[in-house]
């Protein structure tokens, strides 16, 4: 991982500071060498994003869909060695499903800990996944966990303090239906970053990673195709229902299967919206990039 951010050419004095982390926190790191299915790229959200946690904040990443909310939460957990544990909102989430709850076993009651309970007493990295999907009262009980106090309060239980390693990370969606704002009282708890889309060489890096056989100058005409889009979405002719990273990425994985490239962008890409007209326009951006003659065969080699 520190490999890595050596690469993002992160200031070497930030990699020294999380290698400090690392050490001083030692006997709880996570160890595991299991390899990340995605490495996050921008350089100045790193760095950000470290800052915010070498200093104890929480942070909160908000941003549209797939701008790696939840690569870049995952990232940090590995960078700082730490245990992660994900806990996704929803409007039903309530108390005992993010802290734990009393349960029954070989009959006698026991606490079953939650996520939050789990990192507070292990020193992990805890990803609260669309934080904002959940009810305002329902989060109430994060208030002291998150702020000077980092405790945990458990009806019938003594106080639990949180660990001095554990760090918070909370993702946030906004843009599209069914999202809602996060009220302040949680807000003024987190450090916010803003999470830009990703660039046209991080995604040609991004590109080539994930798709060992894709040949560079097709990677280049795909990350171009998304910064097309993008421009679109910008100048308000595209929704951005169709700026969709997972989208292209989907459709790559079919072509490297061999489907055609021009079905194969409609199912990533194109069909995401239903707007006729939007349609059109995606489908001549893809003509300007990439020709009706193009196989499977000519892009990955
Ligand atoms: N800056 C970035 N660096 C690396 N991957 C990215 C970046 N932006 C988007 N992605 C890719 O987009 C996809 C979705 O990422 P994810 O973290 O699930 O997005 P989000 O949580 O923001 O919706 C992943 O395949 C991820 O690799
Ligand atoms: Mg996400």
């Amino acid at each position: 991982m520190l490999e890595h951010l050596k690469k993002e050419q992160i200031n070497p004095s930030i990699i020294e500071e999380i290698k400090k982390y690392r050490q001083k926190y030692a006997d709880t790191a996570d160890t595991s060498q299991t390899s990340l299915r995605y490495l996050y790229y921008g350089k100045e959200i790193w760095e950000a994003a470290v800052h915010a946690l070498l200093c104890g904040e929480n942070l909160l990443l908000a941003g549209s869909k797939a701008t790696g909310k939840n690569v870049l939460a995952e990232n940090l957990a590995r960078a700082f060695r730490r245990p992660c544990y994900n806990l996704s909102f929803h409007i039903n989430m309530d108390a005992s499903s993010m802290i734990g709850n009393d349960t029954f076993r070989n009959g006698e009651v026991v606490f079953r800990p939650g996520p939050i309970y789990q990192s507070a007493v292990d020193g992990g990295f805890c990803i609260l996944d669309e934080i904002n999907m959940a009810r305002n009262e329902a989060l109430a009980v994060l208030h002291s966990v998150l702020d000077f106090r980092r405790t945990i309060h458990i009806p019938g239980y003594d106080q639990i303090p949180v660990h001095p390693a554990t760090r918070f990370i909370a993702t946030m969606n906004y843009g599209y239906a069914g999202t809602r704002e996060l009220n302040e009282a949680l807000a003024s708890r987190f450090v916010i970053l803003q999470m830009p889309s990703i660039t046209q060489d991080n995604l040609t890096r991004l590109l080539l990673r994930e798709f060992p056989g894709i040949k560079k100058q097709f990677a280049e005409q795909f990350s171009g195709l998304f910064s097309d889009i993008e421009k679109k979405c910008e100048s308000g002719e595209l929704t951005e229902k169709v700026l969709d990273l997972r989208g292209l990425l989907d459709a790559l994985r079919l072509i490297q299967n061999g489907l055609s490239p021009y079905p194969a962008l409609d199912m990533g890409l194109t069909n995401k919206t239903f707007d006729a007209y939007e349609q059109t326009l995606i489908r001549d951006i893809i003509t300007t990039r990439i020709s009706k003659k193009t196989e499977s065969t000519t892009i990955f080699s």
